[in-house]
């Protein structure tokens, strides 16, 4: 843990007021505590679009019945394995499966392999959780 730094912020009253109301939404005990999450939500931002090394997770909804998906996902899974943590799939109902897929690598080659997912045919929902592999932000 580095050391703590204390630092005065000028702001007008107004703004500071809706910030006040957000921290209180988001139910954030404290103003340093909110602000240390909005710095870190921009560095992990950065880290995406500087192509560093990330952590993430996509989520995927399917149907396994509609042809070939299941080979579809495994096979892309496979050409990814290098950037693939862990795999979890749910049965959700009869028709309906949620994947979810750890990923911890190349800003580039996770998002390469969640479009690659997406597209996959069949596939109804996914999203990408852009995360991080919590070093840089500290
Ligand atoms: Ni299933």
């Amino acid at each position: 843990m580095s050391e703590l730094v204390r630092f005065g912020v000028s702001l007008e009253k107004a703004l500071l007021d809706r910030f006040d109301v957000l921290i209180r939404e988001k139910q954030y005990t404290n103003r340093s505590e909110a602000l240390r999450d909005l710095i870190r939500r921009e560095l992990v931002q950065k880290e995406w679009q500087g192509g560093s090394d990330v952590a993430g997770a996509i989520t995927l909804i399917y149907d396994h019945h509609k042809r070939d998906i299941l080979r579809m996902v495994t096979d892309t899974q496979h050409e990814f394995q290098q950037v693939i943590i862990s795999t979890q799939h749910i049965h959700l109902d009869h028709h309906n499966c949620l994947e979810i897929v750890a990923a911890r690598g190349k800003a580039g080659e996770v998002r390469k392999l969640a479009d690659a997912l997406r597209s996959i045919k069949g596939v109804r929902h996914a999203t990408l959780s852009m995360s991080s592999t919590g070093r840089e932000i500290e």
